[in-house]
């Protein structure tokens, strides 16, 4: 897969994706990471990307030249065509669901705003789709570019050494919180490990990560709950627990 960021800091956002398993993705060759700079594309000695909001008040707005000729510089390095996705606190909300979706395109070009904003008319003419990490405010998009990329490319087949740890994860298939995880000692100053999980039962295994993962998520999430599709076992087993998080069996 191949990530172009559009960004006044596109080091920014290629230094975040250098670590873990997302570096190891651009060392296997399964991501490549590109950044393009509109300030390289701005005119004058000054280089300008911004200026005063037509209008009045506080900030300044990209203007909409540099950050246009970037993006044309980016598609004229790769004939795939690639979305451009702009991230923004105004945008759909970024989901695992979306995540996946982005993560089986062939490319993606992230625009990353600076400043107030971005002149409204390079949006509506370049931008296929606006993507929020949250309902905050950040100061600009590559925090939110770097997020982007990181789930992004750890869907990249071969990129897990174990591609069943990503199915397990929160969000995936039915939407639940991911059950609690333990590993050695089996005995320590800070608890033990439950016992199932010790058994050698896989059934049994299943079922209890599976039973943690619901009450968790109603604890937690409840929102996810409804979307979740229980059987109607599972919910007549989840209505009969008492909140504690300890199961009644
Ligand atoms: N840029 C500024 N805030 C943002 C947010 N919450 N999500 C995505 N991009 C942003």
């Amino acid at each position: 897969m191949r990530i172009d960021i559009i960004s006044l800091f596109p080091e920014f956002v290629a230094l975040c994706a250098g670590f873990g398993v997302v570096g190891r993705a651009q060392e296997r060759g399964l991501l490549s990471i590109h950044g393009w700079n509109p300030r390289d594309y701005a005119q004058g000695n000054y280089r300008r990307v911004d200026d005063r909001p037509f209008g009045g008040g506080p900030g300044m707005v990209m203007l909409i030249d540099p950050l246009r000729a970037a993006i044309d510089a980016a598609r004229a390095a790769d004939p795939i065509r690639g979305r451009v996705v702009y991230l923004s606190p105004q945008g759909r909300a970024l989901t695992q669901a979306r995540v996946r979706e982005l993560a089986g395109q062939s490319r993606i070009i992230l625009l990353c705003g600076r400043y107030e904003g971005v002149d409204e008319r390079l949006l509506a003419a370049e931008v296929d789709e606006e993507l929020s990490i949250g309902d905050y405010v950040l100061s600009g998009g590559e925090l939110a570019a770097a997020v982007v990329v990181d789930a992004v490319a750890r869907l990249q087949e071969g990129v897990l050494n174990d591609a069943g740890s990503a199915v397990q994860d929160s969000f995936e298939g039915d939407g639940l919180l991911d059950c609690p995880h333990y590993t050695r000692p089996v005995e320590h100053a800070l608890g033990a490990v439950p016992e199932v999980l010790l058994s050698g039962n896989h059934a049994e295994i299943a079922r209890w990560r599976r039973r943690q993962a619901l009450l968790r998520t109603r604890e937690r999430r409840p929102d996810l709950l409804a979307a979740a599709g229980l059987s109607a076992e599972e919910a007549r087993w989840l209505e009969a627990q008492d909140g504690t998080g300890d199961e009644a069996g």
